[in-house]
C-alpha cells in the first residue's frame, strides 16, 4: 500500500441531470493529490427490486432534491471512508455497504454511494496515471462494445405515447465501433426524415430518440424496418432491432395493459404478440419483454426463443449477482443489463457480470434515462470486458458523450482493440456457447 493512495476528503454537491433534475455528484480527493468525480444517474422506469435512490420529497423540484443525499456524501460517508486506500476499490465499496447497513441502501442512497464509487475510482486512476478502463482490467483492457442505440423513445420517457420504452438499434454487421455509430447516425437521420415527411416529427423523448407520433408499437416498429432498410442496410444481417419493452411499466400478476390498444392482455397473449413480433420485424434482442415479478412468463417466453434472441433482463435482473444466478438456473434470462445505480457501488455491479460469466449469460451496461456529462460507464464497459453498451440515442450531449468516449478508448488501444460486434449478441442467446452447460 502506498500511503499517498490514502483518501482524505469526500466532497457532495447537488448539480443537474438531463431531466433538470437534482443529482448527486462527488469527488473523493487522495493524500498525493489525485482527485475524481463521479455522477450518480437517475432511472424513470425502475425496478422493484433496484437500490433506493434517496429523494427528500416535499414539493421543492417535484419531491426529486437530494439534499440529504448529498449530506449524507459530506457527513457519513466522508467520515467512513476517511484514510481508506483508493487502490483498494472493493475494499472502499465495502465500507459504504457497511456503513449503509440496510439490504437496498436506504440509509445512505445508492445514488449518494454510487457517485463515490465512481468517484473514488477515478481518483484512483488518476492516482495510477492511466484511464479508468486500463485501472479496471488491470492493463489488459481490448473489448470495445457493441453499440445499442435508440431511434424512437416511449413508454415512461414519452408521455407512455407507446407501450413500448425503446426502440434501438445494433449492428451486427458493422467492422467497429465507430463504423457502428456511423450506420445509425444515418438511421437515425432517416428516421427523423420519415417522421417530418408524415407531418409526425414531434421533437425527442428522454434518451433523445424521436417522439413516438405512433398509432400502434407495430407501427413503431414498421417504421424503424423501414429506416434501416432506407438508409440501405440489411436487416439482421447488417443491422438488427432491439426492443425495450420494459413491461414492468404496464404488467403485472401475469396481466398486460396495452394503453394504446385499450385491452389486456394475459401472460401466455403477452408472449404470443411477441413473438409475433419477432416473426415479422428483424429483431434480435428483447429486453425486459415481460414484467418483473412474471418468472413464468420469462421462462416461456426463453423457451420459445432463447436459442435464437437475446433475452435481457433490467428490472428482472436489476444488476444483482444473486438474481443473475437464480435467473440463469430458472432460464429467464440470457443477458444482464448493467446499471451501476441500480445497486450502488461499482463492485456489486461488476460482481453481477462475473456471476453472469460464470453462467454463460451475456451483459449489456447501460446508462440511465436521467444522466449527466459522466462518461464513467463507457470505462466500466471496457474495463470489465462487457461486449455491449447501451447509451439511450444519438442525439443530446449526456449521450454523445458516452458514445464519444469510447471512440476515444478504441482509438487509444489501437490494434489491441477488439470490437466485439454481432458476436456480442449471440453471447448470451446461443446454444453453442461455453458456460454452465
Ligand atoms: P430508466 O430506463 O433509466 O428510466 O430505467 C432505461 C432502461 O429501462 O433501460
Ligand atoms: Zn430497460
Amino acid at each position: 500500500m502506498s500511503k499517498s493512495s490514502l483518501i482524505t476528503g469526500v466532497y457532495g454537491r447537488q448539480v443537474w441531470d438531463s431531466r433538470g433534475r437534482p443529482t448527486v455528484e462527488a469527488e473523493v480527493t487522495l493524500a498525493s493529490g489525485a482527485m475524481g468525480r463521479g455522477v450518480a444517474p437517475a432511472g424513470a422506469s425502475t425496478g422493484r427490486h433496484e437500490a433506493l435512490e434517496l429523494r427528500d420529497g416535499g414539493a421543492a423540484f417535484g419531491g426529486f432534491g437530494v439534499n440529504q443525499a448529498v449530506a449524507n456524501v459530506n457527513d457519513a460517508i466522508a467520515d467512513v471512508l476517511a484514510g481508506a486506500d483508493a487502490l483498494t476499490p472493493d475494499a472502499v465499496d465495502r465500507l459504504l455497504i457497511e456503513r449503509d447497513g440496510t439490504e437496498n441502501k436506504s440509509r445512505l442512497g445508492a445514488n449518494a454511494c454510487i457517485a463515490v464509487s465512481m468517484a473514488a475510482a477515478h481518483a484512483a486512476a488518476a492516482h495510477e496515471g492511466v484511464p479508468l478502463y486500463a485501472l479496471l482490467a488491470g492493463g489488459d483492457a481490448s473489448v470495445i462494445p457493441l453499440p445499442e442505440i435508440q431511434i424512437f423513445g416511449g413508454g415512461a420517457h414519452a408521455g407512455r405515447r407507446i407501450d413500448i420504452q425503446d426502440l434501438m438499434v445494433v449492428c451486427p454487421g458493422a467492422a467497429s465501433f465507430a463504423e457502428a455509430l456511423a450506420w445509425t447516425a444515418e438511421i437515425y437521420r432517416v428516421a427523423g426524415t420519415v417522421m417530418a415527411a408524415r407531418g409526425a416529427r414531434a421533437g425527442v423523448a428522454d434518451e433523445g430518440g424521436f417522439w413516438p407520433a405512433f398509432a400502434s408499437n407495430e407501427e413503431a416498429l414498421e417504421t424503424l424496418s423501414q429506416a434501416i432498410e432506407t438508409a440501405g442496410y440489411r436487416p439482421l444481417e447488417q443491422v438488427a432491432i432491439a426492443v425495450d419493452i420494459a413491461a414492468s411499466e404496464f404488467g403485472a400478476d401475469g396481466r398486460y395493459a396495452l394503453a394504446l390498444e385499450g385491452r389486456q392482455i394475459d401472460r401466455d397473449e403477452m408472449v404470443g404478440l411477441l413473438m409475433a413480433w419477432i416473426d415479422r420485424y428483424p429483431i434480435l434482442s428483447l429486453e425486459d419483454p415481460l414484467a418483473e415479478d412474471d418468472a413464468e412468463g420469462f421462462a416461456l417466453l426463453m423457451a420459445r426463443c432463447g436459442t435464437r434472441m437475446q433475452v435481457v433482463g433490467d428490472d428482472l435482473l436489476v444488476s444483482d449477482g444473486a438474481r443473475v444466478r437464480d435467473a440463469a438456473a430458472r432460464g429467464l434470462a440470457n443477458t444482464v443489463l448493467l446499471k451501476p445505480n441500480q445497486r450502488g457501488t461499482l463492485m456489486e455491479v461488476r460482481q453481477a457480470w462475473e456471476a453472469a460469466q460464470a453462467v454463460g449469460m451475456g451483459g449489456i451496461v447501460s446508462a440511465r434515462s436521467g444522466e449527466t456529462e459522466d462518461v464513467t460507464i463507457a470505462h466500466l464497459a471496457v474495463g470489465w470486458g462487457v461486449p455491449q453498451f447501451k447509451v439511450g440515442s444519438f442525439s443530446r450531449s449526456e449521450r454523445m458523450a458516452k458514445w464519444n468516449e469510447v471512440l476515444r478508448i478504441a482509438e487509444a488501444l489501437g490494434p489491441k482493440a477488439r470490437f466485439a460486434g454481432g458476436a456480442a449478441l449471440r453471447q448470451g442467446g446461443s446454444s453453442d456457447q461455453g458456460g454452465a452447460s
